[in-house]
């Protein structure tokens, strides 16, 4: 009987554990929860006779895979697999899984939600702006993206966007105006809305060269990571940028400091908070354990990331 370890230090919502649970029980499979772990310890422990290995943002190395002597596979419920190391993974011939687009829709209410909250300063009682008539660029066209796109444009935004991966069939077909270069993406919206992965290539890549094509009352969004942002520009961009403000889904670490003198300007979720629904995590839950049945009964590697 397989076993499988659903390892969340941001747990599932009660009704997808249940959901996980039920697939794994179907699948007559061996399962073991390890819910808001404080310790990395004890996610060791916990892999030790795992087959399979159901996690989030919960961080899967070297350390990790030593200790899972039995994992064949793991499963990242969710979009971004920026938290396990692929490398290594191979390195123990260990499959590594994404459930791409499973809580995209979660993720793309919170951009715009958080795009309302900043243009109406944060609900403080004074007149703010609306989304409506407003020119909204998005760094990447993925899943989330069109999500993304789709609710702009049935507020009334004017939607651009930037991906070097795609042609821009699928975008024009969308009614999304495609853009040809990185710099356009940042000088062309009112708001501008990154949906890009955290990897060498994009790591900081968000810089002054970047940030400084903004219009002074530009709102950028940030839902995708922290990580791709350059922290020093970003703290530039309100010093320079008398009307720029940032919007985040995690804040940067420098927080406290553009908080000394920008407070008015940026809000960021203390915890990450894009996929924190139960309708997200029902979807990507449920994923995961069909993908992980599916990979150790009949070696189907669909959505294999490394
Ligand atoms: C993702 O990459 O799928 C999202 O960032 C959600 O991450 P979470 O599962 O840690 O909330």
């Amino acid at each position: 009987m397989p076993k499988v370890l659903i390892a969340t230090e941001k747990p599932f919502a009660a009704e997808a554990a249940a959901k996980i649970k039920a697939e794994l029980e179907t699948a007559k499979y061996d399962y073991s929860f390890l819910e808001s772990y404080q310790d990395v310890k004890d996610l060791h422990k916990a892999v030790a006779d795992v087959d399979a290995l159901i996690i989030r943002s919960d961080k899967v190395n070297e350390d990790v895979l030593n200790a899972a002597k039995n994992l064949k596979i793991v499963v990242r419920a969710g979009a971004g697999y920026d938290n396990v190391d692929l490398k290594a993974a191979t390195a123990h011939d260990v499959v590594v899984m994404n459930t791409p687009g499973q809580n995209s829709n979660a993720v793309a209410e919170l951009t715009i939600g958080l795009m309302i909250y900043m243009a109406r300063g944060k609900f403080n009682g004074k007149s703010g702006t609306e989304l409506a008539g407003k020119k909204l660029v998005l760094f990447g066209y993925g899943h989330i993206a069109r999500l993304v796109a789709k609710m702009a444009q049935g507020i009334g935004m004017e939607v651009y966007a930037y991906d070097p991966y795609l042609t821009n069939e699928i975008m024009t077909k969308n009614k999304v105006k495609p853009l040809s270069k990185v710099k356009d993406i940042f000088s062309t919206g009112d708001f501008v809305s990154l949906h890009i992965p955290a990897n060498s290539e994009t790591k900081k890549s968000i810089n002054w060269e970047l940030l400084s094509l903004l219009p002074d009352n530009a709102i950028l969004v940030n839902t995708a990571r922290k990580e791709v942002i350059d922290e020093d520009a970003l703290l530039k961009a309100f010093a320079g940028k008398k009307g720029f403000r940032y919007v985040s889904d995690v804040a940067p670490d420098n927080l406290a400091e553009i908080n000394k003198q920008y407070a008015d300007r940026i809000f960021c979720t203390p915890k990450k908070m894009g996929a924190q629904t139960a309708e997200a995590n029902i979807n990507a839950g449920i994923a995961a354990a069909r993908q992980i049945i599916a990979y150790l009964e009949k070696g189907d590697k669909t959505f294999k990331v490394n």
